[in-house]
């Protein structure tokens, strides 16, 4: 029997969520968890650099052609249509048990899905069922929320299905919006305030509750 999950983190940015989670690993926040490998399906993501620095595995899984990582990370070129294939053979080859996306900026397909059901998770900067969906994404899911004048924003995690940002909702914090708050002030307060606690902790319970062979 496991005593922890192997957890693979797909990224595409800068890697702030990242590195919350690794430094929960570091400090024992994340104890029935570990990350085993980070994939980017961008070159030049700063989130590979951080992977590596923590000597992680840090792949760069990239359909542009001749692409090259700054920070020395593996690189695999891949097609449009053998970008999950690809993915999905990293993953069992590491016998990956739960999937993280964290600020990973492309959508799996329903069959990709399927294949690790109810083992895909997601970050996402609001309140589900508000602000997310197709098109909400980056500082536009802020803008939105601003748009609309709401009081209190913040984080969602959830399960990933074939539905964008529609899988069961595992964990919820809330934000306030603030006077004179600009869609990156919301951003920046909503990562701090909530999303790099947020990931961290419904890591930690999934994996608690999987190893422990309890479900949620
Ligand atoms: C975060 O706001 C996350 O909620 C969203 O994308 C952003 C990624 O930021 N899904 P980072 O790469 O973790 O800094």
């Amino acid at each position: 029997m496991k005593t922890k999950l192997n957890v693979a983190v797909l990224v595409s940015g800068g890697g702030t969520n990242l590195q919350a989670i690794i430094d929960a690993e570091a400090s024992g926040i994340i104890k029935s968890a570990e990350i085993k490998l980070v994939v980017s399906n961008k070159a030049n993501a700063y989130a590979l650099e951080r992977a590596m620095n923590a000597g992680i595995e840090a792949i760069a899984l990239t359909k542009k052609k001749g692409a090259v990582s700054d920070c020395g990370a593996e690189v695999i070129e891949c097609t449009k249509e053998s970008f999950e294939a690809d993915l999905l053979k990293l993953l069992k080859d590491r016998d990956i048990d739960l999937i993280v996306l964290a600020g990973f900026m492309s959508i799996l397909s329903e069959d990709f899905v399927n294949e690790y059901k109810d083992c895909i998770i997601n970050i996402h900067p609001s309140l589900i069922p508000s602000f997310c969906g197709e098109g909400f994404y980056g500082l536009k899911i802020h803008e939105a929320a601003l748009a609309k004048g709401v009081k209190v924003s913040g984080a969602t995690v959830h399960f990933v299905n074939e539905i964008p940002d529609g899988g069961k909702i595992i964990a919820q914090k809330a934000v306030n919006v603030e006077e004179g708050d600009t869609a990156e002030t919301l951003q920046k307060r909503i990562m701090e305030q909530a999303e790099w606690i947020l990931l961290p902790e419904s890591i930690e319970r999934i994996s608690y509750e999987r190893v422990h062979n309890k479900t949620i």
